[in-house]
C-alpha cells in the first residue's frame, strides 16, 4: 500500500511499542513514511508486518533529556520532521483518596508535560505542512461518562485537549497543523489494566486510521484544532 502525501514523510510516535501507537507506525510506514516508534523499551513487534522503515528508539517522556535526545536522532538520521504523534501515556487506577501525589505527578509528566516538551521541539523543526496529532481520551471529554478510579488520568486527558486546541491556533502562523483524537474504549494492554472487566471490539488499527487521516496533509489539509471523538462500543 502506498500513498503520495506520505512517501518519505518522516513521522515520530511516542508509545510507539505496542497498541495504538504500533498500529498507528505500521499504517504510516504502509503508505511511504519513515517512523521512529519511541517507547521506554525502544521495542517494536518484530514480525512480517514489521516494514523496514520503523525504528524502534528508547525514550522516555518522563525525562526532557530523553525526548531532547529522540529529536536529536530523528535530526540526525533524516534531517527532518514532518509528522509528531504524541501517544505515550500511563495510567493509574485507584480511588481519589488514595491517589498518591507522585501518582498524580507521573500521570502529569508524562501524560500532559511530556506531551508539551514533544510539541515545544517538534514546533521549532516543523516546515508548513507538517501535523501533530495528540491522544487525548474522552475519559478527559467535557460531558462525557466518567470512571471510577479515573481521576489523575481524566484531569491529564483533559490537558491534552486544550493544549491541543491552543497549539492549533499558534500552529497557524507556522502552517502546522494540531489535532487532537480521543478515542473510546480501545482492546489494548492499558485498557486491560485499567477497565479488565470492559469489552470492546475496537482494535488499535481502527483508531491508526482516525490518526492517520489527520496526519494527511492532502486529505485532512484543513484540519486543524479539532478533537476528535472516536466513541467505540466499549
Ligand atoms: N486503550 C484505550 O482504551 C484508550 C482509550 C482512550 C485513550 N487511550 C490513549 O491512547 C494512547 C495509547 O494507549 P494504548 O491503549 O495503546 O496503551 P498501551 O498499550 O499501554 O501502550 C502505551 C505505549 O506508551 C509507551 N509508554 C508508556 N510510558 C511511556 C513513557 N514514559 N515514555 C515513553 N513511552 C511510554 C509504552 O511503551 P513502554 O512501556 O515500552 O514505554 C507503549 O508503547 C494513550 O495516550 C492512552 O491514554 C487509550
Amino acid at each position: 500500500m502506498s500513498d503520495a502525501w506520505f512517501q518519505g514523510k518522516v513521522a515520530i510516535v511516542t508509545g510507539g511499542s505496542r497498541g495504538i501507537g504500533a498500529a498507528t507506525a505500521r499504517w504510516l510506514a504502509a503508505r511511504g513514511a519513515h517512523v521512529v516508534a519511541a517507547s521506554r523499551s525502544g521495542d517494536f513487534p518484530e514480525g512480517a508486518e514489521k516494514p523496514s522503515s520503523i525504528r524502534g528508539f528508547a525514550a522516555d517522556m518522563e525525562k526532557n533529556d530523553s525526548v531532547d535526545a529522540l529529536f536529536a536522532f530523528c535530526d540526525n538520521t533524516f534531517g527532518a520532521l514532518d509528522i509528531l504523534v504524541n501517544n505515550a501515556a500511563v495510567i493509574d487506577v485507584a480511588p481519589f483518596t488514595e491517589l498518591s501525589d507522585a501518582q498524580w505527578r507521573r500521570m502529569f509528566d508524562i501524560n500532559v508535560f511530556g506531551m508539551a516538551h514533544a510539541c515545544r521541539e517538534a514546533f521549532r523543526r516543523m516546515k508548513p505542512g507538517s501535523a501533530i496529532v495528540n491522544i487525548g481520551s474522552i475519559a478527559g471529554s467535557h460531558g462525557r461518562e466518567k470512571f471510577y478510579g479515573f481521576s489523575a488520568y481524566s484531569a491529564s486527558k483533559a490537558a491534552v485537549a486544550a493544549l491541543s486546541e491552543a497549539l492549533s491556533v499558534e500552529g497557524r502562523a507556522r502552517g502546522i497543523r494540531v489535532n487532537c483524537v480521543a478515542p473510546g474504549a480501545v482492546d489494548t494492554a492499558m485498557l486491560r489494566q485499567a477497565a479488565p472487566g470492559l469489552q470492546t471490539s475496537a482494535k488499535p488499527e481502527d483508531i491508526a486510521e482516525t490518526i492517520g487521516f489527520l496526519c494527511d496533509g492532502s486529505r485532512a489539509a484543513v484540519h486543524t484544532g479539532g478533537v476528535i471523538e472516536v466513541l467505540t462500543n466499549g
